[in-house]
């Protein structure tokens, strides 16, 4: 069955972002002229994804907003000849969004059993939209093909060892360069502990059965239901497979992790790319 949902989840609290993120939402800070949380979703809609649900929580209605159309907006900018009007254009009609809540913030785990109703009985990748994931083909493309030759899939990266207590870790067998069939992931672990440097960052694309092990385990580590148990119990039932996709990977989830991405995402575009080169190095030369 093809994959034609997605999940973001986007209800979570951005601690590490307050106090903007205490009235507004991480994922529409500005990576350049555009929400955080347009990366996943522009990825979504390119590889074919049909409709997004995005789990949300409350203070955070600006992204269902963001992918609206806005009538009075494209008016004003068509009648002044505005060069902006096609991107608010695209941004209003990329993809259904179909928005749910998660009442509490209860973990990533979770925000995703939020969207069991809305997504159904069918496979769908899942994305965390801090992750800014750069690839050609596209990291959708590749975790759904990946998804396609093996079953369920988890996109990870190579992280340096002294960082793998900041992740959810992998543990199984290699399949191949790429991929690996999982027995096991853990949650932060500590250096000399952690059975890998494969650091889980999505996207993940599972069958629906996600759910009933997300239904099944119990608060896990830190009183939130983590993924990462569900994902242990799936392994248990069906094969699951970590896969490591070509590309680049920033992490946009922390104030210096959103600066950096800027800049890299402005070095990539044709419109800033020359003068924020040009600056850099200005800078550069004064630091
Ligand atoms: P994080 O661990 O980054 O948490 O969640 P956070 O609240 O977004 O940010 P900090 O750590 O407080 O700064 C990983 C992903 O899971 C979502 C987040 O929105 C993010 O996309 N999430 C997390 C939820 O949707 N609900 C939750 O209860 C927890």
């Amino acid at each position: 069955m093809p994959v034609r949902t997605a999940v973001i989840t986007a209800a979570g609290v951005g601690t590490r972002f307050l106090p903007i993120s205490k009235s507004v939402p991480k994922e529409m800070l500005p990576l350049v002229d555009r929400p955080v949380l347009q990366y996943a979703v522009e990825q979504a809609a390119e590889a074919g994804i049909e409709r997004v649900v995005l789990v949300t929580s409350r203070g955070k209605t600006a992204m269902e907003d963001y992918f609206d159309v806005a009538p009075e907006l494209e008016r004003t900018l068509r009648e002044r000849g505005n060069a902006k009007l096609e991107p608010v254009e695209q941004a209003g009609r990329m993809t259904r969004i179909i928005a749910v809540r998660q009442p509490e913030p209860l973990g990533l785990g979770h925000a995703v059993l939020m969207a069991k109703e809305a997504v159904g009985n069918e496979p769908f990748i899942i994305y965390l939209p801090d992750e800014i994931l750069l690839g050609e083909p596209s990291v959708t493309r590749q975790m759904l093909d990946a998804y396609e030759r093996r079953g369920n899939a988890i996109g990870v990266v190579e992280v340096p060892w002294d960082d793998v207590s900041r992740y959810g870790v992998v543990e199984g067998e290699p399949l191949s360069d790429r991929e690996t069939r999982l027995t096991r992931s853990v949650e932060k672990p500590p250096r000399d502990e952690a059975p890998s440097n494969l650091a889980i960052v999505g996207p993940y694309v599972f069958s629906p059965a996600i759910f009933g092990c997300l239904e099944e385990i119990t608060t896990g580590a830190i009183g939130e239901l983590q993924l990462t148990d569900a994902i242990a119990l799936l392994a248990q039932r069906e094969p699951v497979h970590a896969y490591r996709f070509e590309g680049e990977r920033f992490d946009a989830g922390t104030p210096l992790g959103l600066m950096q991405t800027a800049v890299e995402i402005a070095l990539r575009r044709p419109d800033y790319a020359d003068e924020m080169r040009a600056w850099i190095k200005e800078l550069a030369a004064r630091l």
